[in-house]
């Protein structure tokens, strides 16, 4: 009698578990990440081996590899991309080709020059500190917030992105994109208790509140600060669509900055900001049924083809599941459930390429700058580095709740 009701139990306990989805939802992450291992190890090996020194970034209209410097602003993501898959599946050859790859982004440790240097350091050098730790690495990491940091204006109270004058008249120009490398400040304030990296995290955050968002919480690309004064002198685009409108990766850039300045402060300033902008984002009403956005959110035009970004849609996913941890039970459903509709519709046919094509990237589908004519419609690496963080998240939250 016993032993019958063990074995029905063995029967039926796997099935019961599937009625709730979470079998499947661990089947669509193996999927990705074994897909993501055999995609990337010849990735990795052939860029190693025909131009050493650079990263995979996307494809040009012929289909040639973009390969960028270690100075690019994504030479971060492919590393970046090697770790997590590390992380998922503990493969040497893959922790091999991430340690060569992160290696060579030593020197940008000591570039001042662009705000991006979080991105480009954090994104690597931060997953392999977070994975195998050491002390170069470690140092290493506060080198590159010490040349962060070091871009911060007090009377403008927020840190430089652009060097140079990328418009006429723009002097001091700060993009929504920048709340991203304030992770890289806020780890170094938790590693090293130096207040100093927070202090200049939250001043550029609490500025980026002030000037960078509209009252229904969508936000500008640039601000353009005055230097002397402090003033914001323009408020409007320079990869959107039109001043007004809400370029879709801008709105991404957002709502992650400020739920990972949650994660570290948990200031409710930041929690608040972080729902509005979830919720622009996912009641916005011109968004595709899959919840990849437009490039920019006012572009589509009746019986025209507007390109998609699933950089974009990558981006809120890995963002929403994270607020979904801070949330009251109904509202983290939504943002979990908004979160793995993305990651469906990424891991589908229509996103996910086949394997040996696409260069090998994951991901079609992902658009740079519509108005400057770059990367419309093509893979992008760091859409492929946000879908498999944002995979690993989903897999840590279902593994929490086993
Ligand atoms: N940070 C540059 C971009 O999002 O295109």
């Amino acid at each position: 009698m016993k032993k019958s009701v063990l074995i029905i139990s063995c029967i039926a306990l796997p099935l019961l578990v599937c009625s709730c989805g979470k079998c499947g939802l661990y089947r669509m992450i193996d999927k990705a990440f074994e897909n993501a291992q055999a995609q990337y190890i010849p990735l990795a090996d052939s860029i190693l081996t025909a131009c050493p020194g650079r990263f995979p970034h996307s494809l040009k209209e012929d289909g040639s590899m973009t390969a960028v410097k270690s100075n690019g602003w994504t030479s971060g993501f492919f590393p970046g991309s090697l770790w997590y898959i590390y992380e998922w599946g503990q493969n040497p050859e893959i922790r091999d080709f991430a340690d060569k790859f992160t290696a060579q982004m030593e020197k940008e440790q000591y570039n001042t020059h662009t705000h991006d240097v979080g991105f480009m350091m954090y994104c690597s050098y931060g997953n392999s500190y977070r994975l195998c730790p050491d002390t170069l690495k470690r140092r290493i990491l506060i080198n590159s917030a010490n040349s962060l940091k070091s871009r911060m204006n007090p009377v403008v109270g927020c840190i430089r992105s652009w060097d140079g004058e990328v418009k006429p008249g723009w002097h001091y120009p700060v993009i929504i994109d920048n709340m991203m490398n304030l992770e890289l400040l806020m780890w170094a304030f938790t590693e090293t208790g130096d207040s100093t990296y927070l202090k200049t995290a939250v001043c550029h955050a609490d500025h980026t509140i002030l000037n960078h968002f509209r009252e229904d919480y969508s936000s500008y690309h640039v601000v353009n600060y005055d230097p002397v004064t402090g003033d914001a002198m323009f408020k409007g685009t320079h990869q959107g669509l039109s001043d007004d409108s809400a370029w879709a990766r801008g709105q991404a850039w957002g709502l992650y900055g400020y739920t990972m300045m949650y994660r570290f402060t948990s200031d409710d300033r930041y929690l608040h900001q972080a729902g509005k902008i979830a919720e622009y984002i996912t009641s916005f009403p011109v968004m595709p049924a899959d919840k990849i956005p437009y490039w920019d959110f006012m572009a589509p035009k009746d019986g025209e083809w507007t390109p998609r970004d699933a950089s974009a849609g990558a981006l809120y996913a890995s963002a929403l599941l994270e607020l979904s941890t801070y949330v009251e039970a109904d509202l983290s459903e939504g943002y979990r459930e908004y979160a793995i509709d993305i990651l469906k519709s990424l891991s589908s046919k229509e996103y996910t390429a086949a394997r040996g094509t696409n260069g090998r990237f994951l991901l079609r589908h992902s658009t740079t700058s519509f108005p400057a004519g770059r990367e419309i419609d093509k893979p992008l690496n760091y859409a492929d580095y946000y879908y498999l963080e944002a995979l690993l998240r989903l897999k840590n939250i279902l593994d929490s709740e086993r």
